[in-house]
């Protein structure tokens, strides 16, 4: 598949990098460059030389949200005919990991997006909102649920409630991002994130990841019964074999990624 909106890279062994790329719109995520970045993941997510993926947009904007002046011919019948923000599931269906690599404006639908991702590499100049009240709307893709998960009701609150914009420092505090950088390193940072986990047994982190975001939706004991079965069924891998093995002999394992 060929892109327009989105560039593709490999910069790291292992590593997938995504690039949002409308910057004459500060990234604002229209029809087109969503469908683009869902198959993009897929595609990363389908290869198996690629074992962890970076989603970034430019060190001005990772995405100014929603693209409004598509959104603004829209009415409820038409959205809701095209059901268009269901696809936004595709993005969870990903199996492995995603790391968020946000510099400048993560607002709306951005700021949502970054957090479909497992973690979040900030820039020092990174600010998150959820501004769609200014609008007349509110958060459609997730932003009521997992900001208000990841950095609690009273923070969620003011920020769709009164458009506050959490700095990246702020986002680091309230545990919304993992890590913040000078702008001039934020994306080898993250991709140096990536080839690490990358370097780790490809299945493992699959199931990791799946068991962790499971978290948010089942009980504890249905959790931990989750995980249990992960952890089981890691027991039948050829790199739970190799893993253990290369501790008994005191030597660096080599994965295979089965
Ligand atoms: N949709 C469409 N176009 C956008 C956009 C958006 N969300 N954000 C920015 N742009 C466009 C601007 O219209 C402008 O285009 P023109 O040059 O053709 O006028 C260009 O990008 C540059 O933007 P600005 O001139 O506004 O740049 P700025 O530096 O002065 O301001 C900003 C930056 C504060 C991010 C401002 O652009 C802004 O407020 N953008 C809208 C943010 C917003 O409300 N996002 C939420 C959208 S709704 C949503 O996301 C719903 C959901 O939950 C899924």
């Amino acid at each position: 598949m060929t892109y327009e909106t989105i560039l593709i890279e490999t910069p790291a062994p292992g590593v997938g990098l995504v690039r949002l790329n409308r910057p004459q719109a500060l990234n604002a995520l229209n029809a087109q460059i969503t469908r683009e970045i869902f198959a993009a993941l897929e595609a990363f997510d389908a290869d198996d030389s690629v074992r962890c993926i970076v989603l970034t947009g430019s060190d001005k904007a990772f995405a100014a949200g929603a693209d409004i002046k598509e959104m603004e011919a829209t009415d409820a019948v038409t959205l809701f005919a095209s059901n268009d923000f269901t696809d936004w599931s595709r993005m969870t269906r990903v199996r492995k990991p995603v790391i968020a690599a946000v510099s400048g404006w993560a607002l709306g639908g951005g700021c949502e997006m970054a957090m479909i991702c497992d973690m979040i590499v900030a820039s020092e100049t990174a600010k998150f909102g959820q501004p769609e009240i200014t609008i007349g709307v509110i958060p459609g893709a997730g932003g009521t649920q997992r900001l208000t998960r990841a950095v609690g009701k009273a923070i969620a609150m003011e920020m769709i409630l009164a458009n506050r914009h959490l700095t990246a420092q702020e986002a680091l505090h309230y545990g919304l991002v993992n890590r913040v950088y000078p702008v001039e390193s934020y994306l080898t940072e993250a991709i140096q994130l990536a080839e690490k986990i990358a370097g780790m047994p490809g299945a493992a982190a699959k199931l990791a990841k799946e068991a962790v975001n499971k978290a948010f939706e089942l009980s504890l004991t249905e959790g931990l019964n989750y995980e249990k079965r992960n952890f089981y069924l890691l027991f039948g891998t050829e790199d739970k074999a190799e893993g253990m093995k290369a501790f008994v002999e005191k030597r660096k394992a080599e994965w295979k990624h089965r």
